[in-house]
């Protein structure tokens, strides 16, 4: 089972374990996106379900976990992957609901996928969990509530590894940390939740920056890539995934400075972005314009 299956390294996942003839449940917001991701899925010849399921609802997750027993009968691997980049507003002091909106995807969801999945896998002989998280799980840098909600993720998925072990219970649990990934992140704003209100305006002075961390992902690692090294980490009980040793440097980087107390600083260059410097620049720059125009 996957969640965020319609699209980027989800599908990429449905797809990876199709190829090796597992069965296959689709779970996804975007409903018209999920019902093209099945027939490519269906057309590696494995049975498939789809289930629409808003990961940040816990019934809704229930909901998926009941539609996957009746078609199959058993889950094996659960891939929580479903997330969502948030929008480009001010963290501090722009719209909660964007906040809340990322916090209860990234988080929640991974949350009541374990929830769900795991009495099923405990009353079945076992499974597997794999949660997407990100190298924004180890490091700050991104954008602070999309780096608090995968920092979260790290931290329950490495709490769940040792208390599945701890408990005798054979769950295995791997925790994947990519950096960029040629996906549709840049444009989640797509599954909005209308009970939310209005879709935020991203701040046009932002723009530049935005604009960088688009061609970034447009040129990074392919999800069938990411998805490749996810088999192998499954096969092979391995925890931790990070498919790009550049920005794992950074992380660890930011844990020497942690072990030396000094104070927090951003990454001075993020892979394939300018640096840091020219960027704020271009900001500034942007922004004076911006009051200029009114
Ligand atoms: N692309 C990257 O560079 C990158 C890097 C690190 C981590 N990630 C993580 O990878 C995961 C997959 O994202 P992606 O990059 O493939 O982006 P994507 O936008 O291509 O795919 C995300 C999928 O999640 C679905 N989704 C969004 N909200 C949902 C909800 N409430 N319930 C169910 N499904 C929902 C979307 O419809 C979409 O199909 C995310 O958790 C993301 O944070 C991505």
């Amino acid at each position: 089972m996957v969640t965020g299956a319609a699209s980027g390294i989800g599908f990429a996942l449905a797809e990876a374990f199709a190829k090796e003839g597992v069965n296959i449940v689709l779970a996804d917001v975007e409903e018209a996106a999920l019902a093209v991701a099945e027939s490519k899925i269906k057309a590696h010849g494995v049975d498939t379900l789809a289930v629409t399921t808003d990961v940040r609802k816990a019934e809704s997750v229930e909901a998926l976990l009941a539609a996957s027993v009746a078609k199959f009968g058993r889950v094996h691997i659960v891939c929580n992957n479903a997330g969502v980049g948030g929008a480009n507003v001010d963290p501090w002091t722009g719209p909660l609901s964007v906040l809340e909106w990322v916090i209860d995807v990234n988080f929640w969801g991974v949350m009541h996928g374990i929830r769900a999945f795991i009495p099923h896998f405990a009353a079945n002989g076992g499974g597997y969990i794999v949660n997407t998280a990100s190298i924004a799980g180890c490091m700050t840098g991104f954008s602070p509530i999309y780096d608090a909600s995968k920092h979260a993720v790290v931290a329950i998925s490495d709490s769940l590894f040792w208390s599945m072990k701890e408990a005798g219970l054979p769950i295995g649990v791997s925790c994947l940390c990519p950096g960029w990934v040629r996906t549709g992140i840049v444009d989640s704003d797509r599954n909005w939740p209308e009970e939310l209100g209005d879709k935020p305006v991203s701040d046009p002075a932002a723009q530049s920056i935005l604009d960088y961390g688009r061609k970034a992902i447009s040129e990074g690692m392919t999800p069938a890539a990411v998805a490749s090294m996810v088999l192998d980490a499954v096969q092979e009980d391995q925890f931790w995934i990070f498919p790009h040793q550049d920005f794992l440097d950074i992380a660890i980087a930011r844990w020497d400075r942690i072990g030396e107390r000094i104070n927090p600083e951003p990454p001075k260059q993020l892979p394939g972005m300018p640096p840091r410097a020219q960027m704020i620049a271009e900001l500034m720059r942007a922004m004076e314009q911006a009051a200029k125009n009114g």
